[in-house]
């Protein structure tokens, strides 16, 4: 079987996504790179705003096209798979497998059967399922918990992946052994809500650690880099903020969606704490860490918010100083809360607030990458940037990073480089060796091209 995936949403999509895909090359199908090449697409599927499923239903009805003249097999997994919104478009396009976020350990059973097969029930043996490592990769994902315990007014997710639950810690490092001893050398932690890692009932009768020591033990095991996503603000302690800063291997860099800055939108979203809460979790990770990096989540034109509401936002904004945000739109997701209750507001407004957030965002994170000039990052070189004769990578607070070719650093590995120039999207530096001097950059392949297309002058 040539089976092809297709990932929507998350970061916790593409590891499902990595899982699935293990699973099949074990049960001997081939991974191949395009729809045409397939006779079996899997979507994994997202249903947090309308346009991921807006996509999905497209794609769907594309696959469904190509169904009517070739055998091919339709999967839909993931989040929209779920809800009956999802199960309601994968009758109209005739989708063949269908696999919940819980179920996805069915896909070998999907295989064997000859007919529709749909699995939608949690199945408890994926948390203590281990996925072979990704081959060739310095980086990876490894998820430490599913679902999610809160109910925030707009949000869907905790219909789609359920309530929470910690995976064994066991589990956990046992997970990142197989990572490490494949060479991976930044690891993600991830989870819905993260930091309540160890609270669900489960977790806490079997003693599992806190998020913070989990955090602790993970930066023991010889990985370089940590990273984390994504918290809820209320499950945020500041033992985690501690334990940041007293472990190297994690990375300065924390993403807390605020989602507003006003407390009468935050009441209205659920979100279970205020402003004033918001910004001493704050100060304490600033405390712990003068130099983190700071990213967030907002969303713009909650039904009800009103223009001293959005001026709140804006105002938060200014008082964090995020280096970087993902802006959205509300977007009504039938089944929610906000969905029923609350009236959306015109798209124009909501649109046109989008806009003034964008150029508040750009300011920060041009001020913010301005900072990093004359600084010295860390940096995960992945390998050749789009440009001739540079490499692409990120620092540890994940900005995206070009270098020039150097001798001695022309392959993916960590690296350190001086800053010398920076756009509110890019870094851009000089690697440097131990001794602190450049690092001899190796001549361009094709000097008049690299000349037209250095980013220094793109910038
Ligand atoms: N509309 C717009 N954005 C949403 N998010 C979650 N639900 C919605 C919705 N209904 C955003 C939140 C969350 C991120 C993953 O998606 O900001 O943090
Ligand atoms: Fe989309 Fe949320 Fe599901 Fe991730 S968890 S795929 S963001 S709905």
């Amino acid at each position: 079987m040539k089976a092809h995936l297709i990932t929507y949403g998350c970061q916790m999509n593409e590891y499902d996504t990595h899982l699935v895909e293990s699973q099949l090359v074990s049960f001997g199908a081939d991974l191949v790179g395009s729809v045409d090449e397939a006779d079996f697409v899997l979507v994994n599927t997202c249903a947090v705003r309308g346009k991921p499923v807006d996509k999905v239903r497209s794609l769907l009805g594309e696959l469904r096209k190509q169904k009517q003249q070739r055998p091919l097999v339709v999967g839909m997994m993931g989040c929209l798979a779920q809800l009956e919104e999802g199960q309601r478009i994968a009758r109209k396009f005739e989708v063949d497998v269908l696999l919940g976020p819980g179920s996805l350990l069915d896909i070998g059973k999907a295989l064997e059967s000859n007919e529709r097969f749909w699995s939608l029930q949690f199945k408890d043996e994926l948390h203590g399922h281990i996925p072979p490592p990704p081959t060739g990769k310095l980086q990876a994902h490894l998820t430490i918990m599913r679902g999610c315990d809160h109910h925030c007014t707009y949000c869907i997710v905790p219909t789609t992946r359920g309530p929470q639950v910690s995976r064994h810690p066991d589990d956990i490092l046992r997970e990142l052994d197989s990572l490490l001893a494949a060479g991976v050398q930044e690891v993600t932690l991830l989870g819905q809500n993260v930091n309540a890692y160890g609270v669900d009932q489960g977790a806490k009768l079997a003693g599992y650690p806190s998020f913070a020591d989990l955090l602790r033990l993970v930066g023991r095991s010889g990985v370089r880099r940590v990273k984390f996503t994504t918290s809820h603000p209320m499950n945020f302690t500041e033992d985690v903020a501690a334990a940041m800063a007293e472990t190297p291997a994690v990375c300065e860099f924390v993403h807390l969606p605020v989602q507003s800055g006003s407390n009468r939108v935050l009441r209205r979203m659920a979100r279970e704490y205020t402003r004033e809460k918001y910004l001493s979790h704050i100060a304490e990770i600033k405390k712990h860490l003068p130099h983190v990096v700071l990213a967030t989540d907002i969303i713009v034109g909650f039904p009800g918010e009103t223009e001293e509401d959005f001026q709140e936002t804006l105002s938060l904004y200014d008082e964090v100083g995020y280096d970087s945000a993902y802006m959205f739109i509300y977007s009504p997701r039938p089944g929610t809360p906000s969905y029923k209750h609350f009236q959306d507001l015109p798209r124009e407004l909501k649109t046109e607030r989008l806009q003034r957030l964008i150029v508040k965002q750009k300011e920060w994170s041009a001020r913010k990458n301005a900072g990093k000039v004359g600084t010295i990052q860390e940096l995960l070189l992945r390998g050749d940037a789009h440009d001739a004769g540079f490499l692409e990578g990120h620092t540890r607070g994940n900005h995206p990073t070009v270098v020039p070719k150097a001798l001695g650093a022309t392959g993916p590995g960590i690296y350190r480089a001086r800053i010398e120039h920076a756009t509110p999207h890019m870094l851009y530096g000089r690697l440097i060796g131990q001794d602190g001097q450049d690092l001899p950059e190796l001549p361009r392949l094709n000097p008049e091209a690299a000349a037209l297309s250095s980013p220094l002058q793109m910038a």
